[in-house]
Formats: C-alpha cells, structure tokens, sequence
C-alpha cells in the first residue's frame, strides 16, 4: 500500500492547542493511516537566511513528522504577507483588507520552493501526496519541476471566490496555473467548484469544460467538491469524557435559570463577530424577555494578530462587547461574555452541550467544522439548535440548521428568538437529520473519497 504524504503550513503542536479545524482534521486522518506530515515547525528564528529553513524529523507513533522553521523574513513575507494578507482576504472576499504589497510574492515563492526542495529526498516512488490550503498553493508545480512523478492532490480549505475578485489579485493567472500541476484538486462546496470553473472559463480561455476534468494552461485537472467532516466517534467519546461531562455540568449549575447562546471562532474578520453581538443586541432590544435570562458566551481565540485588520477588529468587537454589557446587564446579570483566549480541546464538547443554541455565523467559511461538532455533542433527547450562516461552506450539507444572513441583523436577531423557543419535536428532529448527514459524511469518508479519487485521477 502506497505511503500517505500530508504537507500543510500548520501541524500539530503538541505543545500547543489545535486552532483551526484543518490541524485536527488532518491529525484524525494521520492517525487512521500513518505516514509522513511536513509544515511549518511554528517556530520563527530571528537569524537565519531566507528559503534556508532547517528540516527537524521526528516520529510520533506511525506518523513521521516533518518541520521546518521559518526566518524572520520568510515569517513576515510567506506567512504574514501573501499566504494572511492578500491570500486569505480575498479568498473570504475581503478585498478591502488586502495588502498587495509586491514584496510579499517572492516570500511566498521562495517558502513554497523550500517546501519542495526539504520534500523531495524524503519521497518514495509509490508515496501519494495530499497538499493542503492556500499557504501551498504552488507547491505540485515547484515539485515537478524538481522531477517528482508521484500522483499529487490539493485540497483547498478556504472558499474559492468568483473570478473578478480572484481577478485582483496580482499574480491570480499564474496561481491558478498552478493549481494544473496537480491531479485532483479538492474543494470544500459546490459553490466552489463552480466559481472554479467559472474563474478558468473566463479568465483561463478553458480549452474544455468536462463535468469533472477541466482542461486549461495545456494541462488538464480533475476538480471536485468534497466536504471536510469530523471525526464524530472521536467527538462522541470526548463528549462522553469526564472534562467535557464536568464542564457541562458546571455551566448548568452556573447558569441554571438562563439560556446559553455560544460561539467559538478565531477573532477572525470572516467569521462575523461585530455582527453577531449587533443581532445579539436587537434580540434583547426586539425580545425583552431575554434581558437576565439569556447569555452569549463568545470565545474568540487569539489569530495572526501581527496583521493590522486582526488588531482592528478585535478593538472593534471589545468596544461593541462593552457596550451591550454597558447597556443591558444587571448587578446579578451579564448578557455577553466574551473569552479572547484559546479553549482545551477537551472543553468544547462540554460547552457545546450546555448551550441551547450554537452560532455558526461567518461572512464566509470554506467549510466551520464548529457547526458539525455543536451538532455532535448535543444530547439526542433535548438538543440545542443550530444557527448557521447561509455563507459557511456548512450550510450546503446542513440545511436543517436555522439558516441566517450574518449582514441582516433583525432576521438574525430574529433566528436567535426562534432558536431558543423551538419545540422539543422540532429540535429533535432536526438534530436527527443533521446528525445522519454529518455521520455520513465524516472525516473518514473526506479522506477515503478524496484519496480514491487521486488513485483513479489520469489513469
Ligand atoms: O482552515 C483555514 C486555516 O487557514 C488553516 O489553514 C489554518 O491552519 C487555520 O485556518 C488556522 O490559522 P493559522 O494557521 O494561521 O493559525
């Protein structure tokens, strides 16, 4: 059987919590397969030459782990520029929050090229790659260059956006060239694959659309939605483990009158927080009933906070926190709070069970597996509801969820009302459809699609 080589800028730390799901995700992936797992060390050396990053290889169980430190410039130019100011912006539509600064490319360029060159001595003949997000996007085509044969899949974790956004970016022609040195690429929606094709008619000159292969740059790639999921035994046993149960119970106790709203995001501008404490707001305006009985707890760890939009914000969500609290709350009742700190792991299935109502409500998301895993941990018989934006990769599959615009504060404010008044049976049902689904469409079955789709590619 053929190696497995995951390479992603993140990995595991086992040092430090997972943020994002794209870490856990993979973790749970290596972990069924074994193999070998290359990124970026997380560590950033004040010395050190650009693109000369030292390769660190150790062994954790069946998994080889492959990491490379990065230098300060490389950091600033790879990892802060391109890949979280002009990458990550636009692909969540944000070109008011991009930075195209021209010096950031190189950075990308010369990282990726590194990545490539550190990789190919550790490579087998029969070794099937699997390269992850938009950090590695040139990454096939720099391996190929350096005479690697071996099949190579993508797979994007954030969305694709529609052509003439994808279009203001400098360099978009030769990215998205770049993406035909694979042969799978794999995209977390629909929505995706068609804004894919649609970027590669229009700017592209596509030679030829087919359902699946798309022919362009005289290279041909098979493109293919495949939704990320999550590990729900994994997710089941921690909710069953003695630190989600206690945490569980805590929040009850504490809370034992009032009702639980949550979110758990990174304080990322995506992810729509100023707007969900403004439809917070208008519920206790709009429904006054919920003033001393309903609490949001917004936790919103720590990101990237060296890039100026992530400062921005996070001022900006404080001052809004503040003011509802200001406002609203009561000697013995605080409507909001808000965590700007990171979560244990093995705390959030805990949290999720306690809240009556989880609130998935990003501008945009490739995917939000924190939709899928408050779904998991409710208890079957009394469940929570759903809250998820209409723009999470998400929504595609979860249509049970009450679906919201993140930009229309009263019907959102609205669905917040919904959510805490809804039926036993309704609840109930609707968690059942949406477990099913999820259950389905887990993180194994993302791994064993995706990767017979990558064995079949070109053959
Ligand atoms: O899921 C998208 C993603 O950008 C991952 O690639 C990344 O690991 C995660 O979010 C967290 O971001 P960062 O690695 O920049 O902390």
């Amino acid at each position: 059987m053929s190696r497995l080589v995951v390479v992603s800028n993140r990995l595991a730390d086992p040092r430090k919590p997972a943020a994002g799901g794209l870490v856990v995700a993979l973790g749970e992936v290596l972990n069924q397969t074994g193999g070998l797992w290359m990124g970026w060390s997380g560590n950033v050396l004040e010395g050190g030459a650009p693109g000369e990053g030292e390769l660190h290889l150790r062994q954790a169980g069946a998994v080889t782990l492959a990491t490379i430190d990065l230098c300060r410039e490389d950091h600033h130019s790879y990892y802060h520029g391109y890949s979280n100011s002009v990458l990550w912006p636009v692909f969540h539509y944000r070109l008011d929050l991009a930075d195209f600064n021209a010096h950031y490319i190189a950075g990308y360029r010369r990282v990726n090229q590194m990545f490539a060159r550190k990789l190919l001595p550790l490579l087998r003949a029969d070794d099937i790659i699997w390269i992850h997000d938009y950090h590695l996007i040139p990454l096939a085509a720099e391996l190929r260059a350096l005479g690697c044969r071996q099949r190579i899949g993508f797979f994007l974790h954030v969305p694709v956006p529609p052509p003439l956004i994808m279009a203001a970016i400098p360099q978009h022609e030769w990215l998205m060239r770049s993406l035909f040195a694979y042969d799978l690429v794999g995209l977390q929606s629909e929505a995706d694959v068609v804004h894919f094709k649609h970027y590669v008619h229009t700017e592209g000159r596509a030679e030829k659309l087919g359902d699946q292969h798309v022919r362009a740059f005289g290279a041909t790639v098979l493109v293919q939605a495949f939704p990320i999921g999550i590990d729900v035994d994994e997710f089941s046993r921690l909710t069953r483990a003695s630190d989600a149960v206690e945490t569980c119970a805590r929040l009850r106790a504490e809370y034992s009158r009032r009702r639980l709203l949550l979110g758990i995001d990174r304080l990322d501008y995506s992810k729509g927080l100023p707007q969900r404490v403004r439809a917070f707001r208008e519920l206790l305006e709009r429904y006054p009933e919920n003033c001393a009985s309903a609490t949001l707890v917004m936790i919103a760890a720590p990101t990237r906070d060296n890039v100026h939009a992530y400062t921005d914000l996070r001022q900006e969500l404080e001052g809004l926190c503040g003011a509802v609290n200001g406002d609203y709350g009561e000697l013995d009742w605080m409507p909001l709070r808000y965590i700007h700190r990171m979560v244990a792991r093995k705390r959030v299935p805990g949290l999720c069970r306690a809240a009556a109502v989880g609130l998935v409500t990003p501008l945009r998301d490739g995917m939000n597996l924190v939709a899928k895993e408050y779904v998991v941990a409710q208890d079957p018989q009394d469940p929570g509801v759903l809250v998820l934006s209409r723009f999470a990769g998400a929504a595609e599959q979860l249509d049970e969820a009450l679906l919201v615009n993140p930009y229309d504060t009263q019907a959102m404010a609205d669905s917040m009302q919904r959510a805490l008044q809804m039926p036993l049976v309704e609840r109930q049902e609707r968690h059942s459809k949406l477990m099913e689904r999820i259950r389905t469409h887990d993180v194994h079955w993302w791994r064993r699609s995706f990767l017979s789709a990558l064995q079949a590619a070109n053959d």
